[in-house]
């Protein structure tokens, strides 16, 4: 294991923020992932996946673990069905790739997700009609009380909107290691059922959907929306959709007309925060060196040297904003260190 000290964490975050870890060691086995949470040395330690979903305000003062666990195993294929593992620190998107030239289905909607397969659980990613959980089965985690590794199932994990066990009682205390998904292996099933997806595939001039053209329309709407990381820093949606009351939803449409929703039970709608955002007058926003996405108001972003704490401090007047305007209290999704 290679322990370095003093590491700037800019090429692990998407963000591209750039604060210091005091300790920082990339870990590619089990084993020595069980060997440096033994080192009674470091008595902080901070686990980091893809860095896509973290926002980092100041320093780590810790030891920071970057899970490096790499490898995809095809575990069985029967009839229609084949259960695939992949390892935690996969690239997601690689891995989606990797699905469909072999021409597994089930992944295709969530294209070009940024982040690692061993995050994906902890805050259910999703897009385009399909959560992660829709397709997985278990996953591996390393009990890091007992350094026990535990299987965990679906039901087990208690996956919500952009939530899971991981999120809530569970905070803390399990490295997810591997994940199982379940995918079909010769008759897919195809959901186009959100909007832009028929209407990408029918501009591309796709009369007979695939696995791989739905991904191939996913990573075009994806593309002309959402600022690519690799260009521009930013950690993909800032907020989490806010669910509030229909009776709530009825009185804002009193003053708000136009306000869109999507039914989440018979009492509930989910409200696009990004149209929130944007009624607001915060879209394409920029302060010197960060700012609101001039095409998805969803989404802050690091021009190039911005600070943590100053991207923090516009989503504070987001969220203090949105509150004044439509009293609904928006939450953010991204972990702030
Ligand atoms: N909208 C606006 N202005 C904006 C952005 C959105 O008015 O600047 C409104 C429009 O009415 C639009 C609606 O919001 O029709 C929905 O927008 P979009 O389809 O872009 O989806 P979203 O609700 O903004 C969610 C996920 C995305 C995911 C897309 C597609 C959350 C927090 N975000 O965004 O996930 O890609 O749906 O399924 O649920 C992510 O989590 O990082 C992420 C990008």
């Amino acid at each position: 294991m290679h322990i370095q000290d003093n590491i700037s964490l800019k090429s692990f975050n998407t963000f591209g923020i750039d604060v210091i870890a005091k300790h920082f060691v990339s870990v590619s086995s089990l084993s020595e992932l069980i060997s440096v949470l033994k080192l009674d040395q470091y008595q902080n330690k901070f686990i980091l996946g893809g860095g896509s979903n973290v926002l980092l305000t100041k320093p780590v003062n810790a030891l920071v673990i970057h899970i490096n666990l790499k490898g995809r195993t095809i575990l069985s294929e029967k009839n229609n069905t084949v259960l695939i593992e992949a390892q935690a620190g996969e690239n997601w998107h690689e891995f989606v790739l990797w699905t469909l030239k072999h021409n597994f289905g089930g992944l295709e909607n969530m294209s070009l997700i940024p982040g690692n397969v061993g995050t994906a659980p902890i805050q259910n990613i999703g897009a385009y009609g399909v959560e992660l959980k829709d397709r997985f089965v278990s996953c591996q985690a390393l009990n890091i009380e007992t350094l026990e590794l535990e299987t965990i199932t679906k039901d087990a994990c208690n996956f919500g909107y952009r939530n899971s066990i991981f999120k809530q009682k569970s905070k803390g205390k399990y490295i997810i290691v591997s994940v199982v998904f379940e995918l079909t292996s010769v008759q897919h099933l195809l959901q186009m059922n959100y909007g832009a997806i028929t209407s990408q595939l029918t501009a591309m001039n796709v009369t007979t959907p695939t696995i791989q053209t739905i991904s191939q329309a996913v990573i075009a709407i994806r593309e002309s929306k959402l600022p690519n990381p690799k260009e521009i820093g930013n950690s993909g949606s800032f907020f989490k959709n806010p669910i509030i009351t229909v009776t709530e939803f009825k009185e804002l449409q009193q003053n708000f007309p136009n306000i869109p929703s999507y039914p989440v039970s018979a009492t509930e709608v989910k409200i696009p925060a990004g149209w929130l955002i944007e009624t607001a007058g915060f879209k394409g926003k920029t302060f010197n060196n960060y700012g609101v996405h001039k095409n998805q108001a969803l989404v802050l972003v690091n021009y190039g040297g911005a600070n943590g704490e100053d991207i923090l401090a516009l989503s504070q007047l987001i969220q203090k904003t949105i509150y004044r305007i439509f009293n609904i209290s928006i939450e953010a999704e991204v972990n702030i260190l």
